[in-house]
């Protein structure tokens, strides 16, 4: 059965690489977005394009509605959409930090609760953690957002079974628009780490969410699969 893949954020950078691969695994698409080039993008990809912000109770109603009414089953959904707000401890306005929780942890939480009774039998959730969720000095909200992604993902999975798989990625440093923003020094300092001595690409976090949706990790549930190129232990 054909069924379509929800990717919350896939208008761009690692959520469009994710949305590209699992169209080559035979999926139907849905992208939910806030970015004007939502629709153009949607086109491109001959997916259906679902203008949400999937961080609030509305945006998910919406999201719900849109699946409802395209009458196409949902097989796969990955909660993809997140934002940085970067900033030293004191330094840190209550605005960006809640923002932060808001959006990484908020949407993972709603789009789950709001959809995952959508979702056919044997169907997956991959949400999108980070390798920053060890701790990255200046990212303390989003740390925090991304170890309650951990959380989640494993009480999801165990409240879910054995009807929904529920695993997430947690990528280290990746070539994207999120990491363009760093200061090129500390982008630089990154990269010298990673012990397979390169940045992540899109495609590396794409290839793995693919596996973790398909029938091929179908006893796999509850995990967090590191793709950083080894720094997570270096
Ligand atoms: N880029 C990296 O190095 C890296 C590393 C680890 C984890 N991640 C995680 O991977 C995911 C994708 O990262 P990216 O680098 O592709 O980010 P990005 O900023 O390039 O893209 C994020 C997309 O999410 C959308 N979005 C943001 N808030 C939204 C909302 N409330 N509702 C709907 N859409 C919303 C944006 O419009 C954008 O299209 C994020 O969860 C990020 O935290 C990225």
């Amino acid at each position: 059965m054909t069924t379509t893949a929800v990717i919350t954020g896939g208008a761009r950078g690692i959520g469009r690489a994710i949305a590209e691969r699992l169209r080559a695994a035979g999926h139907e698409l849905a992208i939910v977005d806030l970015s004007p080039d939502l629709e153009e993008v949607a086109a491109e990809l001959g997916a259906l394009a679902i203008r949400a912000d999937v961080s609030s109770e509305a945006g998910v109603a919406t999201v719900r509605e849109a699946l409802e009414r395209s009458g196409r089953p949902v097989g796969v959904l990955v909660n993809n959409a997140g934002i940085t707000r970067d900033a030293i401890v004191h330094k840190m306005t209550e605005e960006e930090f809640a923002a932060v929780i808001r959006v990484n942890l908020g949407s993972t939480y709603r789009m789950t609760e709001g959809l995952a009774d959508l979702l056919v039998d044997g169907g997956t959730i991959v949400n999108l953690s980070s390798r920053a969720q060890l701790g990255n000095v200046g990212q303390f909200n989003y740390a925090m957002s991304k170890t309650g992604i951990i959380g989640l993902t494993r009480a999801h999975a165990l409240a879910l079974a054995p009807r929904l798989r529920v695993n997430a990625v947690a990528p280290g440093f990746i070539a994207s628009a999120m990491t363009d923003k760093m200061p090129a020094e500390i982008r630089e300092r990154v990269i010298a780490s990673v012990p397979l001595a390169r940045p992540g690409q899109p495609e590396d976090i794409a290839n793995t969410v693919a596996w973790l949706a398909s029938d091929e990790s179908g006893y796999v549930t509850g995990q967090v699969l590191y793709v950083c190129g080894g720094r997570s232990f270096s």
